[in-house]
């Protein structure tokens, strides 16, 4: 049922009330505030996947997929900790976590929470092998904070199933879910998620990557042009033109020219990355259920 409150929500009401009731589980906190997603422990994380079978047993099968191993599969996680390195297997972790998170969304006409997850999974992947492509620092990195751009659908979706429904039903293909979101409340699920992932004190560049993944780049100069906010927008993009969207009829306009400059992609390279966009999405199929 929906509340009785305004139908024009603050964000900074939405950002609160998920500080309260979307926050993170405590061994997820630790593992974080460790600096496990960075590599520097694994201390925190070990205890957490030997006391949560299900989710060690989920990153171990993430772990031997084609994404991050092509030869014998890891037989353990700590065989896997000592090829891949703890950050990877941390930002695993973390991931198979919000996994649950957003499979737990309450499903609305038009909107699926497997659907949400694999688009995000699919855009993770994408950017990383855009990362690769183009050479920009810690693919692994540019995976989560991918993975992780829309979570603001997933927010609002988990505490205001509502509110999601109505969203939905409204996009089409000339109304983008941002754009409806806007209409309706004056912000979207860029700013929300950004919020949330600040107060999850995830890395500045995923809160910021959450914060502008729908802004219009046209206007920005290449030397202050983060390139890695340009390897999601382009995966985003990309994702959302072969079908691997949030919602059946999801349009976004095509990135602004800078953003190709920013990672000097030619026409050629484009191709390539066209073309590795299937296989990518492939390997990271047993991710996306
Ligand atoms: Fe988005
Ligand atoms: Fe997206």
């Amino acid at each position: 049922m929906p509340p009785t409150t305004s139908r024009t929500p603050q964000l900074s009401q939405r950002a609160e009330q998920a500080r309260w009731e979307y926050a993170l589980s405590e061994p997820a906190r630790r593992m974080i505030a460790e600096g496990a997603l960075d590599g520097k422990t694994s201390r925190s994380m070990c205890r957490w996947l030997a006391a949560d079978r299900e989710l060690a047993s989920r990153v171990l099968r993430w772990c031997n997929t084609p994404l991050f191993n092509l030869s014998t599969p890891f037989s353990d996680l700590a065989e896997a900790i000592q090829t891949l390195g703890s950050a990877d297997i941390a930002r695993l972790t973390f991931l198979a976590e919000v996994r649950r998170r957003y499979l737990q969304c309450k499903p609305a006409d038009g909107f699926d929470p497997r659907r949400l997850w694999s688009h995000s999974v699919g855009v993770g992947a994408v950017s990383a092998m855009i990362a690769r492509t183009c050479g920009v620092d810690d693919p692994g990195s540019v995976m989560l904070v991918g993975t992780l751009h829309d979570i603001g659908v997933a927010v609002t979706a988990t505490l205001n199933p509502w509110e999601t429904a109505e969203v939905f039903a409204e996009v089409d293909r000339l109304s983008t879910i941002q754009e409806v979101e806007f209409d309706r409340n004056g912000w979207s699920h860029a700013p929300l998620g950004a919020a949330v992932l600040k107060h999850w004190e995830l890395p500045d560049a995923a809160q910021s990557v959450a914060l502008r993944h729908h802004d219009d780049l046209s206007g920005q100069s290449l030397d202050t042009l983060d390139p890695v906010l340009c390897c999601v927008v382009i995966s985003n993009y990309l994702c959302c033109r072969i079908g691997r969207a949030i919602a059946k009829e999801c349009t976004l306009p095509t990135p602004a020219d800078i953003v190709f400059q920013r990672l000097d992609i030619s026409s050629d390279m484009l191709m390539l990355i066209w073309h590795q966009l299937h296989e990518t999405l492939g390997n990271a199929d047993p991710l996306a259920k």
